[in-house]
C-alpha cells in the first residue's frame, strides 16, 4: 500500500531563536549600536514599499555593489511588491582601509546590458561620494532609462561630492560603520546591525 508522503521534520522547521552576539563584542572592537535591527526591518520595508510605488509598471533593475549592500539589497527586494530583477556589480576602491580615493577598479562587471532600463543602485553606503560618482558616470554612459541611487546610510559631514541620491535609509555621524554587510578589513558583516567600530 502506498502511503502519501508526509513532511514533518519539527526541528527543521522550527523557528531559530535569534544569535546572540552581544556578550562578545566589547572584546572585538564593536562600540555604540547606531541602528539596531529593528530599526533596520522597519526602514528597509519603507524604501521597498516606497520603491514599489515609484517603480510600479517599470520592471526595475536593482545594481548591489558588492559585497556590503548583499544584505541590504536582499531584505529590501523582499519588500518590493512589483516584478524585480538583480545584478551585482564589484568595485575596489583605491585608498586606505578607512577612506576612498575615487579612483575605482571594477572587479566584477554586470552580466547584461542595462540599455533602456531602469536601474536603482543599491548601495551599503555613500561616505565621500567618489564610489558612487564613479559608478553614476560608468553606468550612465550605457544608456540606462533611468539611474537612480538607494542608500542604506550616508554621511553627510563626509560628503565630497553632491549627488543625487534618492532613496536614503538613515543619514548618520562621521564614525566608521560595521555591522549589516559593512565590515572593516572583511569582518563583522554578519552583525545584525548598525555599530560604531571602535578604534
Ligand atoms: P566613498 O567612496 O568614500 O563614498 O566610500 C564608499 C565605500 O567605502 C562604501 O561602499 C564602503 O564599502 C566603504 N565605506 C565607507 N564608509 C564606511 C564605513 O563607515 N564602514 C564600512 N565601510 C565604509
Ligand atoms: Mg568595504
Amino acid at each position: 500500500m502506498r502511503r502519501a508522503l508526509s513532511f514533518q521534520s519539527p526541528t527543521l522547521h522550527r523557528v531559530a531563536t535569534p544569535v546572540r552576539v552581544v556578550p562578545e563584542l566589547a572584546d572585538r572592537g564593536v562600540g555604540e549600536v547606531l541602528v539596531n535591527a529593528e530599526d533596520l526591518q522597519r526602514r528597509v520595508r519603507e524604501l521597498g514599499e516606497q520603491i514599489s510605488i515609484d517603480y510600479a509598471g517599470r520592471p526595475l533593475l536593482l545594481v548591489g555593489v558588492l559585497k556590503g549592500a548583499v544584505f541590504f539589497l536582499s531584505d529590501l527586494m523582499r519588500f518590493i511588491g512589483i516584478p524585480v530583477e538583480i545584478d551585482f556589480m564589484a568595485v575596489a576602491s583605491y585608498g586606505s582601509a578607512t577612506d576612498s580615493s575615487g579612483v575605482v577598479r571594477i572587479l566584477k562587471d554586470l552580466d547584461a546590458a542595462i540599455e533602456g532600463r531602469d536601474v536603482l543602485i543599491v548601495e551599503d553606503i555613500v561616505d565621500s561620494g567618489l564610489t558612487l560618482q564613479y559608478l553614476l558616470r560608468n553606468l550612465g554612459s550605457r544608456n540606462p532609462r533611468t539611474l537612480e541611487v538607494c542608500a542604506l546610510l550616508v554621511k553627510p559631514e563626509r560628503r565630497k561630492v553632491d549627488l543625487p541620491t534618492r532613496y536614503v535609509g538613515f543619514e548618520i555621524a562621521d564614525r566608521f560603520v560595521v555591522g549589516y554587510g559593512l565590515d572593516y578589513a572583511e569582518r563583522y558583516r554578519n552583525l545584525p546591525f548598525v555599530a560604531a567600530l571602535e578604534k
